[in-house]
């Protein structure tokens, strides 16, 4: 570009102060032109780019006392400060002696001792296993002059001198300093730039950047200059807003389901064990129950439990399994222990909530599913949480089978990008029979196992007055996002990581 080319009013306000200042930081123009540091970084890049300004990097080295570096500044360096308490001694004196009366720290002494060697200012005798020592002469110390260049700011100029450079380096290592290098950018002007200063900068009057209705209309458009566009000029990324990645994974499987037909409902977090254990046929002393898996409430101390029928229903099922063909448990069913509350462990007892309400609240065929969280009491690796997420879902019919549960997991899976399923058999209390889904993972070239299935025993059901089949499933959906997202430690599921939750691509 031409030395005669016209310049902004910030341009103009950063050439004359780089002409003064021969070089200067970005920083500092920032500081003393007040300019906003995004404009000034624009100008710069814009002066830069018209090539009368160079914009050259330095990396400038701060050098500073530790808390240690501080305290030798008064006391001097250890090794001066047991020469001179050596100086006084006529004779050698044995090592031992001196460090139990010299009244010097310990381990101060021991610091100074391999520097008063390599400095040379005493001289070591050993016999036996006696060391004794004496004082030389002590030359001149450029460790402590430089400790004192730091501490008066005076070391810069002179850092580069190779005496004193190599004692940095043992102070450095000594812990005594700091060196930090700083980056900055520093701004020069190039000749094309020295030449438009000197003839006298020119402003160029602000430039129109839209072009409106009116100055069309008016014609006013003609004496104005405008912006020229620069589609290749750098700007800042802009992130638009938006969901975080699993609450965009969690929309896509509810979609899922309702185009599947299914209905979603939701249950509360803290949970009977009636409805988290009992109704689900899992006795009252069954291991999963204990606080080592599962987070118990202890206040408020009691749930409300459902109608009577109901409770008693399950109690009999329990006992000695009522008129469902089975033998129960066989042991004293404990109102108590079902009114307890706990952190659901598992999104059936949502279902389970909503099979009650058969006939009461709606009829078969049902198909509903919920998407929710729940809580297990498990030591947090980067595959375990005590706090996940399941998908859960029955469907309530006449004649269903194993068949159904397939095609319905596999229409699921298939649509979240997953085409192989497998079903394996598997144990739940509540399901006969109990299987564990299993759906291919492409890139692993792997099975992943996601969680269980299978058709609630009539020990469920009956208690609810429910004679049809249900066909059940709750599946882990962390394993599922991770998978869908990449990640490869379930923490970051929920992590808010600000550049992480920006680049994760969308998954739709
Ligand atoms: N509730 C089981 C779990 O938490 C999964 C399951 C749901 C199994 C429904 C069978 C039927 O893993």
């Amino acid at each position: 570009m031409p030395p005669t080319k016209k310049v902004s009013k910030d341009q103009a306000k950063i050439l004359e102060l780089i002409n003064e200042h021969k070089e200067i930081e970005h920083k500092e123009i920032v500081e003393i032109t007040k300019i906003d540091q995004v404009r000034v970084a624009k100008t710069i890049l814009e002066l830069s780019e018209a090539g009368f300004i160079d914009s050259i990097e330095k990396t400038t080295q701060i050098i500073s006392l530790t808390k240690e570096g501080k305290g030798y500044i008064k006391s001097g360096l250890p090794e001066k400060l047991v020469f001179d308490a050596l100086k006084n001694e006529k004779e050698r004196i044995l090592l031992d002696d001196f460090k139990k009366n010299s009244g010097i720290n310990e381990q101060l002494i021991n610091i100074a001792i391999g520097w008063l060697r390599r400095k040379n200012w005493v001289e070591f005798t050993k016999e036996g296993k006696k060391t004794f020592v004496k004082t030389k002469t002590m030359s001149k110390d450029i460790d402590q002059e430089v400790l004192l260049l730091v501490k008066n700011n005076e070391i810069a100029s002179k850092a580069s001198e190779p005496k004193i450079k190599e004692s940095l380096a043992n102070l450095r290592k000594r812990k005594i300093i700091d060196i930090q290098d700083v980056r900055s950018r520093i701004a020069k002007l190039t000749p094309e730039g020295k030449t438009l200063v000197s003839n006298g900068l020119q402003i160029q009057e602000k430039l129109e950047t839209i072009l409106t209705p009116k100055m069309i209309i008016t014609g006013s458009w003609k004496s104005k200059d405008f912006k020229r566009y620069d589609p290749e000029e750098n700007v800042p990324q802009t992130y638009i807003g938006r969901k975080h990645p699993v609450i965009e994974v969690i929309k896509e499987m509810r979609d899922i389901f309702i185009e599947m037909g299914f209905k979603e409902i939701r249950g509360p977090v803290i949970e009977s064990e009636f409805w988290n254990f009992d109704a689900l046929f899992q006795p009252q002393d069954h291991p999963a129950r204990e606080l080592a898996d599962t987070f118990k409430i202890a206040k408020p101390s009691k749930a409300k439990l459902p109608a009577k029928e109901i409770v008693n229903n399950v109690r009999k099922t329990h006992e000695n399994g009522w008129k469902t063909k089975s033998t129960g448990w066989g042991y004293k069913w404990k109102m108590s222990e079902a009114e307890k509350l706990c952190l659901r462990t598992h999104t059936t007892a949502t279902t389970c909530r909503h099979l009650a309400k058969a006939f009461k609240e709606w009829t078969p065929p049902e198909k509903v599913f919920s998407i929710d969280k729940v809580y297990r009491n498990e030591a947090i690796d980067f595959k375990h949480l005590a706090e996940f997420m399941q998908f859960e879902g029955i469907i309530v019919d006449k004649d269903l089978n194993l068949r159904h549960l397939m095609g319905n997991l596999k229409t699921f899976y298939g649509k979240m990008g997953f085409k192989k399923i497998r079903l394996i058999p598997s144990f739940y209390p509540y399901t006969e029979p109990s299987m564990s889904t299993l759906i291919y993972v492409d890139k692993f070239k792997q099975w992943f196992e996601m969680g269980g299935s299978g058709i609630f025993r009539p020990e469920v059901t009956m208690p609810f007055g429910v004679k049809e089949k249900v066909l059940a499933w709750g599946q882990g959906l962390d394993r599922l996002v991770m998978l869908k997202l990449d990640l490869d430690d379930i923490r970051e599921v929920y992590s808010s990581n600000i550049d992480r939750l920006r680049n994760t691509p969308l998954v739709i």
